[in-house]
């Protein structure tokens, strides 16, 4: 299978979104693989949504504030495509074609499940705005990190201490029961992109679980590689 960020010719590096709720752990996992990724000697580019650039930045403050939320789901869905576009075009692809590893942490998924499944955008809506926004670049993996809302907003809380919540965190349970579910329902729509790691476990666990996933995809997208030069010659 050509992998999907390849499709449009664009790339030697390999792109790896993270997705999951509230709390479960996924900036701290980034930064310990990015790490070990390095020692290895890839080049990595850590990046984030809502975010990244400096457009993006602004608008991740409007959307995290909640100064967006009485526009409407399918408005905030487009903000946070319009943020994901500078992004693609400010730093993913150009780190991908310079043959870097990209750690995103969050993409598309989380409009789909945040937007999309639980904030109530028609799929058909959030299927054009994607199209527009994507423009055919698309994660080699997604890994999702798998917790029980409770759980996962008890450490959110912890980890914020005195800090309010934002727009999303302090939105109720039940909700991020739902988006738990949305996150496994994309896990079981695209099993080759997507690898579900239960985050509900000590973080080397973890953490080691996450590593094994992306430097196995790694090696195989670089046999791609070397196979389809192969082809060429
Ligand atoms: P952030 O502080 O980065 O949270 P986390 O550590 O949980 O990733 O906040 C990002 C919030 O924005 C998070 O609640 C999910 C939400 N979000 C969306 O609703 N749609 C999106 O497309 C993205 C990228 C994020």
């Amino acid at each position: 299978m050509t992998s999907p960020s390849r499709s449009r010719g664009l790339k030697r590096g390999f792109f790896a979104t993270f997705e999951g709720g509230e709390g479960s752990g996924k900036t701290t996992q980034i930064a310990k693989l990015a790490a070990t990724l390095r020692e290895r000697g890839h080049m990595v580019c850590l990046t984030r949504e809502p975010g990244g650039t400096p457009a993006a930045d602004a608008l991740r403050e409007i959307l995290l504030s909640g100064r967006a939320k009485d526009l409407g789901a399918e408005t905030e869905a487009l903000l946070f495509a319009a943020g994901r576009r500078d992004h693609i075009e400010g730093v993913i692809l150009p780190a991908l074609r310079r043959g870097e590893v990209v750690l995103c942490d969050r993409f598309h998924d989380s409009t789909r499940v945040y937007q999309g499944s639980v904030g109530g955008v028609a799929p058909e809506a959030l299927a054009v705005m994607e199209a527009a926004t994507l423009e055919g670049v698309a994660p080699d993996l997604t890994v999702i990190l798998d917790i029980p809302a409770e759980v996962g907003l008890r450490r959110a809380s912890l980890r914020r201490g005195d800090a309010l919540a934002d727009r999303f965190e302090s939105e109720p349970k039940t909700l991020h029961e739902q988006r738990r579910a949305a996150f496994l329902q994309i896990a079981a729509r695209e099993p080759e992109r997507c690898v579900v790691i239960d985050a509900n476990r000590d973080a080397e666990t973890v953490e080691a679980d996450i590593r094994a996933a992306v430097l196995e995809r790694i090696a195989s997208s670089s046999e791609e590689d070397t196979e389809a030069k192969g082809d060429v010659a």
